[in-house]
C-alpha cells in the first residue's frame, strides 16, 4: 500500500544564499506594499491586487524560484472556506481508489489535510516534491494569475461557494485561529473587510473570476465546481471529477456502487464524526497549526442566514452581481432577500 503524498523531503541548506536573498527582497517588498487589517494575523499586504499575509507572500516568491511543475500535476484551487477539505478527501480517494478498501481507508485514520500538500505554505524552507508519486496533487489558494506564474500546463480543479457562506465560514475560522495577541474580530468588521475585498487571497470575487475566465480558455485543463452542486448531486459531480482527473469510473465500479461509497466516505457527517478529525492539530506546511476539528463546522448551504441581516446580505449580493455581470457565472442560490436574519 503506497503512502499519501504529503511527505516531501526538505532540501538542506544548499540554497541558503539564494533563499536569504529572496527573504531580504521579501522584507523590502513588504515595506512598500499597501497594508490592510488581517483576519488571522495583524496585517495583509496588497501584492499586485491580491491580499496576502507576509508568510504566504514569501512562499509565493520562493515557489516562483524553486517550484517545478510537471504536466501530470493536478492542483486543487479554492478560495478559503469554499470546500477545500471536502475536495481533498474526494480527489485523494478517487485517484487512489485501487490502493485502499473502504473498511481500511487512509481517511479513516488520517485527516483530509494529510492527503496532499497545501503548497502555499509548504515551501519554506524550500521543499523538494520531485520524488512524490505521480500524478502529484497540490492544494493552493493563490488566484489563477499567481498560480500560473510558477506552473505550466497543469490540470486544475477549482471549487467555489456562495460568498455569504464563505464570509461566515471564514469569520468563524478566523475567530478560532486568530493570533491571541490581537483583539477578536467582530462579524461587523469581518463583513466590512470582506466587502472591501480585504481577506487572505482576496478580493473573493477576483479570485473566483480568475479561474472562471481561465476555464473558458481551457475547459480540458480547469474543472470548475460549485460547493452547492456538490451538496445537491454529489454522485454526478464526483463522476465529472474522476473523468477530469483521468480516472473515470468503470462500468464494474458503477455496478459495485464505488461512486456512492466514496461520496459516503467523504461526506461531512462521516468525516466530522471520525475520531481522527475530532482532536489534534494539522500542521499545514512548516508553521501553520490548525485544530483538526476547525475544518468541520456545519457543512451546510445557507448558514449565512443565521448571521447576516438583510442589509448585509443585500450588500454582498449587490457586489456579487456587479462583479460577475456579463461573466455568465452565478454563485450561490440567489434567494437571499427576505430570508435573512432578523435582529
Ligand atoms: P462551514 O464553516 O460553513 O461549516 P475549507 O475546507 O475550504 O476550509 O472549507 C471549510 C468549510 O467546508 C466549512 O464550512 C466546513 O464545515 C465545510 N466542510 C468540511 N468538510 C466538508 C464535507 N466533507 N462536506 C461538506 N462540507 C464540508
Amino acid at each position: 500500500m503506497s503512502t499519501p503524498q504529503s511527505l516531501p523531503i526538505t532540501m538542506e541548506s544548499k540554497n541558503d544564499t539564494r533563499i536569504n536573498k529572496i527573504c531580504q527582497d521579501h522584507t523590502h517588498l513588504i515595506e512598500t506594499l499597501p497594508k490592510g487589517n488581517g483576519w488571522m494575523v495583524e496585517h495583509l499586504y496588497n501584492y499586485n491586487g491580491v491580499w496576502l499575509n507576509s508568510y504566504i507572500l514569501k512562499n509565493f516568491l520562493l515557489l516562483n524560484e524553486y517550484f517545478k511543475s510537471q504536466p501530470s500535476d493536478i492542483f486543487l484551487a479554492s478560495f478559503m472556506k469554499s470546500g477545500t477539505t471536502w475536495l481533498k478527501a474526494l480527489m485523494f480517494s478517487t485517484l487512489n481508489r485501487d490502493q485502499y478498501t473502504f473498511s481500511n481507508h487512509h481517511l479513516l485514520k488520517n485527516s483530509p489535510q494529510s492527503t496532499f500538500p497545501y503548497l502555499d505554505s509548504e515551501c519554506y524552507p524550500v521543499t523538494d516534491f520531485t520524488n512524490v508519486r505521480q500524478p502529484r496533487l497540490f492544494h493552493t489558494h493563490y488566484p489563477h494569475r499567481l498560480l500560473e506564474s510558477f506552473t505550466v500546463s497543469c490540470k486544475i480543479v477549482y471549487v467555489c461557494r456562495d460568498p455569504k457562506d464563505v464570509l461566515i465560514s471564514l469569520w468563524h475560522f478566523a475567530c478560532k485561529i486568530r493570533s491571541k495577541d490581537l483583539n477578536p474580530i467582530t462579524l461587523d468588521e469581518a463583513f466590512e473587510l470582506f466587502s472591501q475585498g480585504v481577506t487572505d487571497y482576496g478580493p473573493f470575487w477576483d479570485h473566483v473570476l480568475s479561474y472562471w475566465r481561465a476555464s473558458f480558455g481551457s475547459p480540458d485543463m480547469i474543472l470548475f465546481l460549485k460547493y452547492e452542486e456538490l451538496k445537491k448531486q454529489p454522485v454526478m459531480e464526483l463522476r465529472k471529477l474522476a473523468a477530469f482527473m483521468g480516472k473515470p469510473f468503470t462500468v464494474d465500479e458503477e455496478e459495485k456502487g464505488v461512486v456512492q461509497k466514496i461520496v459516503d466516505l467523504c461526506s461531512f457527517d462521516n468525516l466530522s464524526g471520525l475520531e481522527v478529525n475530532k482532536s489534534g492539530v494539522d500542521i499545514l506546511g512548516k508553521l501553520v497549526e490548525v485544530e483538526k476539528k476547525d475544518f468541520f463546522r456545519k457543512g451546510e448551504i445557507g448558514d449565512w442566514k443565521n448571521y447576516l441581516d438583510e442589509k448585509m446580505a443585500e450588500c454582498i449580493d449587490r457586489i456579487t452581481e456587479e462583479k460577475l455581470r456579463d461573466s455568465g457565472l452565478i454563485l450561490g442560490e440567489f434567494e437571499s432577500i427576505g430570508t435573512s436574519r432578523v435582529d
